[in-house]
C-alpha cells in the first residue's frame, strides 16, 4: 500500500514538471534559457546529475551541443559527436530512446566526451528530438544521484519531455529565422534609404554598431539589446520623406532647409508607429535630437524625460556624423570626435553613457 502511494505521488510530482515546464515553454523564446530551464527540470526530476541537448548539423553529418549542463558543461559545449557514433549517436541514427545502465557493459559507449572533459559517466538516458517525422536532435541525461539507475519510469517520462523539447527547438530555430528576416529587410530598407544621400552611406549601420558598444555596457538582455539596434537601424529612416536637394546640398542649408530637415525624427516615428512590433521603439527613434539641456527637438525634453535608448544613438550618431566626411566639412579623427563627445557631455549628451562610449572605444578600438 505504501509503495503504491509512493508511486503515486512520484508519477504526480511528474505530471506536474511536464505541466510546469510546458507553461515555461509557451513564455520563452530564447532557446538558451528555455533549455536550460526545462533540463534543469529534468534533472531534478529524474535525479540526475547532468544533462544535455544536442542537435544534428545535417551538412555534416555530427552533432553539437545546444545546451550541456552539469560539472563539466563547459568544457563538453566544444565537442561534436559524430552521427551513430556512441550512445547519443545511436539514439540520433535510430530515432529511439536508449536507456543504459552502466555504460562500461555498452558496446555503443563512446569515451570521446569524457576523455576530454574528465567527467565519469555511469548512466545515460537518451531520447531522441523528433518533429514532424524527423529526428532534429538528442537531450540526455547522466548518471543517477545516489548509485541508483535510470528505470522504466524514467524512460517515460524523458520520451515526453523529449516531445515538448523538440518543439521548442524547432520553434526557437524558426523564430530565429524569422527574426534574421525582419532584420535583414529593414537594413536593407534602411541601406536605400542611406544611399539618397551620398554622404550618409553605411550610417545607420555605424550607428547600430557604435549604439550597442554602449548597450554591452549597460546590459546583457537580449529584448533590451534587440530594442537598441532596431531603434538605431531606424533611426533616421524618416529621411526617405526629405526632398534629395535638401538632403544632398552641397554647402549650409538655410534656415528653412534647416527647420524641414530637423522634421526627419518625426518622420521617422511615423514611418514606425503603425507597425505593431516597432510601436514601442516609437520614442526612441522620435528623440534621437533631444539635448539632455532641454534644446533639443522635437521636443526640448530635458535630462532623464529623454529615454535611455533615444539618448544612446544620439552620441552614437552624433560620433559617425563627426567622423565622416560631409558635404560642407572633412571629417574628425576618431580622437578629436570623441574629445567633441566629451567637450558636450552633459550640455548635448548624456555625461555617464559617453564615459561608456569612450571607455568602450579604448577597450575594443573598434575600427
Ligand atoms: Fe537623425
Amino acid at each position: 500500500m505504501t509503495s503504491k502511494v509512493f508511486d503515486l505521488r512520484r508519477k504526480i510530482k511528474r505530471l506536474e514538471t511536464l505541466i510546469d515546464t510546458s507553461m515555461v515553454f509557451s513564455g520563452i523564446l530564447d532557446i538558451d534559457e528555455l533549455l536550460d530551464t526545462v533540463m534543469q527540470k529534468a534533472e531534478e526530476v529524474m535525479e540526475a546529475e547532468a544533462s544535455s541537448v544536442f542537435r544534428i548539423d545535417e551538412k555534416r553529418k555530427d552533432l553539437y551541443f545546444i545546451t550541456a549542463r552539469g560539472e563539466k558543461g563547459k568544457e563538453a559545449k566544444e565537442i561534436r559527436v559524430p552521427m551513430g557514433k556512441g550512445i547519443v549517436g545511436w539514439v540520433a541514427e535510430h530515432g529511439k530512446p536508449l536507456l543504459v545502465p552502466d555504460v562500461r557493459k555498452d558496446r555503443r559507449w563512446f569515451r570521446g566526451v569524457d576523455e576530454k572533459t574528465k567527467w565519469v559517466t555511469r548512466s545515460i538516458l537518451a531520447v531522441p528530438l523528433i518533429v514532424k517525422g524527423k529526428v532534429i536532435g538528442v537531450a540526455e541525461v547522466l548518471n543517477k544521484k545516489g548509485d541508483r539507475k535510470f528505470d522504466k519510469g524514467d524512460l517515460e517520462l524523458f520520451a515526453a519531455l523529449g516531445n515538448q523539447i523538440a518543439i521548442a527547438v524547432e520553434n526557437a530555430s524558426l523564430y530565429s529565422d524569422l527574426d534574421k528576416l525582419f532584420l535583414s529587410s529593414i537594413r536593407a530598407i534602411v541601406e536605400a534609404v542611406d544611399a539618397k544621400d551620398p554622404y550618409t552611406r553605411g550610417h545607420s549601420g555605424r550607428v547600430v554598431e557604435y549604439a550597442l558598444q554602449i548597450g554591452h555596457a549597460l546590459t546583457g538582455n537580449k529584448d533590451r539589446l534587440k530594442e537598441i539596434e532596431i531603434s538605431a537601424i531606424l533611426h533616421d529612416v524618416g529621411k526617405i520623406g526629405i526632398p534629395d536637394k535638401i538632403l544632398g546640398k552641397p554647402g549650409r542649408l538655410t534656415r528653412r532647409e534647416q527647420k524641414y530637415m530637423e522634421r526627419h525624427p518625426e518622420f521617422s516615428a511615423a514611418i514606425v508607429e503603425p507597425i505593431e512590433l516597432l510601436k514601442k521603439l516609437r520614442k526612441n527613434i522620435l528623440h534621437h535630437h533631444e539635448r539632455i539641456d532641454g534644446t533639443g527637438y522635437p521636443n526640448g525634453l530635458l535630462g532623464n524625460r529623454i529615454p535611455l535608448v533615444a539618448r544612446i544613438i544620439c552620441i552614437a550618431d552624433a560620433f559617425d556624423a563627426m567622423t565622416t566626411d560631409r558635404p560642407y566639412r572633412k571629417r574628425k579623427s576618431m580622437r578629436t570626435a570623441l574629445r567633441e563627445l566629451k567637450r558636450h557631455s552633459g550640455s548635448q549628451f548624456d555625461e555617464r553613457l559617453v564615459d561608456i562610449f569612450v571607455t568602450e572605444f579604448a577597450n575594443n578600438d573598434f575600427r
